[in-house]
C-alpha cells in the first residue's frame, strides 16, 4: 500500500515531481552514462567562468576581494615539494596525524567514490574539468603544478594525500569562501590558533582565518564556475542560519571529539603546552558507509553519532476519513547547515513508514527499499537535483545550469509531512518511522560503475506509535 499525502504542507508539494520527474530522469541518465557525453566546450568555458565569477561578500581580508582569478592563480603556483609531506608533522603531532590520517579529507583524491566520478566529469569534458576539482581534492598537485593528467601519474607521495597538515597550516589569506579562493604561503611557518607554542621544526604564528568558518568555506562552498550554479552550500547555509548568529563555528562541532561542542584537553604535541581544548582533527560527517569500507570502526562510529545527533522525529495522528492521519515532523536539531548538506545530489535522506496490525501485519508502507535496492518511487526524499542547459534533469555536477529540485531541513528548523494510514484509529495498529540517510542513491553507485556495492542505509532517528 502506497503514501497519499493529505494535509500537503508547502514543501511536500513537491513531492509528485520525484514520482514523475526524478526517477525516470535516473534512468535516463544511467541510459546516458553508457552512450555519449554532451557537448561541451572545456577550459575555455571553465576559466572564462572563473573570471566572471562575482566577488565580494565574505572576504576576510577586505584587500584582496579584487584579485582576479589569474592573479590568485599566479600567486598560487609553486614547485612540485613545496608543501611538506603529512610524515613530517607525525612524529611530534601523533594525536592529531592519526585522527587525520583516517579522515576523508586524508582521502579526498583516493576516495573511491570521487575517483569515478572525476574521471567521467574529466572524459565528458575533454579534461575541462580536471584542474577544478583538483583545487579541492587535490590541492597540493593543483598548487605545484602536478595535475593534470587527470589521472594522477605525476603525482608526488604529498599529492596524493589529499586535503594534508601543510595545505591547510600554509593558508595565509582567504579571498572569497567559495571554489578555493584562498592564498598559500608554504614554508617554516605554521599557522593555526594559537601562537603561543614553541617547535623546535617550524615557527609558529596566530592565524584568525584558521579560526573562521570562512577558511572551510573555501572548499564547502562550491559553485559552477560557468553558469553558476550552486554545487555545495555548507558554508553559506551555515552563514545566514542561526548558528553563525550564536558564534557556533564549523570547528566548534567537527573538530571536537564527538557531536555537540566539546572540549578535548591535552596537548597537541609531545613537547607542546598543556591545553584546555585541541582540535580534533577526525573532521566526522556522514560517511559511515565510506569508513566501513575502508575498516576504520571509530570514525564510522563517529559519523553515526553525528548523523544521530542531526535529527529527531516527532508524530501525531488524527483521525481521517477511511482511516488515520500520521503527522510526521523532522526537525534538524544538531547540524549547523541544513541536512542533508554537501553533495546532496548523490546523497539521499528519507522517511521509511511502517504500520503493523496487533497480529503482525503490515498495513502500510511508505519509502522502503526494495529488492533492487532502490527506493520506493513513492519515498518522501530529501535532496537537490540539478538542471542542465536543456532543462534536463541530472546528477552531474559538471554541467548543472541551476538546482531544479531542492528539498532539505534548515538548521534548528523543520518539515512536516502527512501520510495516510488505511485503518481505524483503534488503539490495535503501530506505526514505525524512521529518517535514513545513505551516503548515494543506489542508482549513483551504479552509473559510478561502483563494482558489487548494495549502498546501506544508516538510521538517523526513529519513532514509535499506537495509531488511535
Ligand atoms: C619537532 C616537533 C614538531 C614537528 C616535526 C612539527 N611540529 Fe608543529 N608544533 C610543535 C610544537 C611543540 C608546537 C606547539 C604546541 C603547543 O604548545 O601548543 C607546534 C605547533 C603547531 C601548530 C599550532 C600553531 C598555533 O600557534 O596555533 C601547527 C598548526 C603546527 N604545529 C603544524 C605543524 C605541521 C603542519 C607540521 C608538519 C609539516 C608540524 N607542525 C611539525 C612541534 C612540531
Ligand atoms: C582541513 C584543514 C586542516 C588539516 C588538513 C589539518 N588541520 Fe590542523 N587545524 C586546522 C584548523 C582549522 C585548526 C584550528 C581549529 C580551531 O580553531 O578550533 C587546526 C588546529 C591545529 C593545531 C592546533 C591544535 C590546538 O588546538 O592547539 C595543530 C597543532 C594542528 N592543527 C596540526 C595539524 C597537523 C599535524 C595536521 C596533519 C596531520 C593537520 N593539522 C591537518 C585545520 C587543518
Ligand atoms: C582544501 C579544501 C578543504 C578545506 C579547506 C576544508 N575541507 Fe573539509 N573536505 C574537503 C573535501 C574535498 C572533502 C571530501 C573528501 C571526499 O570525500 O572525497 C571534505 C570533507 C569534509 C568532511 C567529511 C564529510 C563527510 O561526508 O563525512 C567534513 C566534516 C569536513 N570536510 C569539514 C571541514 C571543516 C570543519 C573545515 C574547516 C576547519 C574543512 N572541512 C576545510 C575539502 C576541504
Ligand atoms: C552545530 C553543529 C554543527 C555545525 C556548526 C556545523 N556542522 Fe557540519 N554537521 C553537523 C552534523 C550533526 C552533521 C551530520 C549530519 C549530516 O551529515 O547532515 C554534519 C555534517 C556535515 C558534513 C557531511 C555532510 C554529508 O552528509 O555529506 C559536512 C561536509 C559538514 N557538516 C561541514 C560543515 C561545515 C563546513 C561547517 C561550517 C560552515 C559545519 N559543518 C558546521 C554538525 C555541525
Ligand atoms: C571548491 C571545492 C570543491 C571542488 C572544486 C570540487 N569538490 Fe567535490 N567535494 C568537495 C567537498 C567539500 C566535498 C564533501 C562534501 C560532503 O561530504 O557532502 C566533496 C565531495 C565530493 C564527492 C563525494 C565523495 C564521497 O566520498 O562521498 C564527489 C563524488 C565529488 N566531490 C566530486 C567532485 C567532482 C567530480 C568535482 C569536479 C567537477 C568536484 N568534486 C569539485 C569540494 C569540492
Amino acid at each position: 500500500m502506497k503514501n497519499k499525502p493529505e494535509n500537503i504542507p508547502p514543501m511536500t508539494k513537491k513531492q509528485p515531481l520525484f514520482r514523475r520527474i526524478i526517477l525516470p530522469v535516473v534512468i535516463a541518465w544511467l541510459f546516458a552514462f553508457f552512450i555519449a557525453s554532451p557537448d561541451y566546450d572545456r577550459s575555455a568555458a571553465y576559466s572564462a567562468g572563473q573570471e566572471q565569477a562575482k566577488s565580494g561578500g565574505n572576504s576576510v581580508e577586505a584587500d584582496s576581494t579584487d584579485l582576479s582569478n589569474r592573479e590568485i592563480e599566479e600567486i598560487n603556483t609553486f614547485e612540485p615539494g613545496a608543501f611538506e609531506n603529512p610524515n613530517r608533522c607525525a612524529g611530534c603531532h601523533r594525536e592529531i596525524y592519526e585522527a587525520w590520517n583516517k579522515s576523508k579529507h586524508r582521502f579526498a583524491w583516493e576516495d573511491p567514490f570521487y575517483q569515478p566520478d572525476y574521471l567521467k566529469a574529466s572524459r565528458e569534458t575533454g579534461g575541462a574539468t580536471d584542474v577544478f576539482c583538483g583545487e579541492c581534492h587535490a590541492p597540493i598537485a593543483r598548487r605545484t603544478g602536478l595535475l593534470p593528467p587527470p589521472d594522477g601519474s605525476r603525482f608526488d607521495e604529498t599529492s596524493t594525500k589529499g586535503v594534508s597538515c601543510d595545505y591547510c597550516h600554509t593558508v595565509k589569506e582567504i579571498v572569497e569562501p567559495v571554489n578555493v579562493k584562498n592564498i598559500s604561503d608554504p614554508g617554516r611557518v605554521k599557522r593555526g590558533p594559537r601562537g603561543d607554542g614553541r617547535s623546535p621544526y617550524h615557527e609558529v604564528q596566530y592565524s584568525a582565518i584558521h579560526t573562521d568558518p570562512a577558511f572551510c568555506g573555501a572548499c564547502h562552498n562550491v559553485t559552477h564556475p560557468s553558469s553558476g550554479a550552486v554545487v555545495i552550500d555548507t558554508y553559506n547555509d551555515w552563514k545566514k542560519g542561526p548558528y553563525a548568529r550564536e558564534g557556533i563555528r564549523c570547528q566548534d562541532c567537527h573538530m571536537t571529539p564527538g557531536p555537540g561542542v566539546k572540549k578535548n584537553p591535552g596537548k597537541s604535541s609531545v613537547m607542546g603546552e598543556e591545553r584546555d581544548h585541541v582540535a580534533t582533527h577526525f573532521f566526522p560527517g556522514g560517511s559511515v558507509l565510506f569508513h566501513e569500507r575502508d575498516d576504520n570502526e571509530q570514525q564510522a562510529a563517529l559519523a553515526r553519532e553525528m548523523l544521530e545527533a542531526a535529527a529527531a522525529l516527532e508524530t501525531e495522528t488524527t483521525p481521517a476519513a477511511g482511516g488515520v492521519a500520521l503527522l510526521v515532523r523532522i526537525k534538524n536539531v544538531g547540524a549547523g547547515h541544513k541536512i542533508p548538506t554537501g553533495v546532496t545530489y548523490i546523497r539521499q535522506m528519507w522517511l521509511e513508514v511502517t504500520a503493523t496490525s496487533d497480529t503482525g501485519e503490515v498495513v502500510f508502507t511508505s519509502g522502503h527499499v526494495l529488492e533492487d535496492n532502490r527506493i520506493d518511487p513513492e519515498a518522501v526524499v530529501y535532496q537537490t537535483v540539478f538542471k542542465d542547459a536543456q532543462g534536463n534533469l541530472t546528477p552531474k555536477s559538471w554541467i548543472a545550469e541551476e538546482i531544479a529540485y531542492d528539498r532539505r531541513i534548515p538548521p534548528k528548523s523543520y518539515d512536516e509531512q502527512t501520510f495516510d494510514i488505511p485503518v481505524a484509529g483503534n488503539g490495535k495498529h503501530r506505526v514505525t518511522v524512521r529518517l535514513l540517510y545513505r551516503s548515494m542513491s543506489q542508482e549513483a553507485a551504479d552509473a559510478l560503475g561502483i563494482e558489487g556495492l548494495d549502498v546501506p542505509a544508516v538510521e538517523m532517528a526513529r519513532a514509535e506509535r499506537t495509531l488511535n
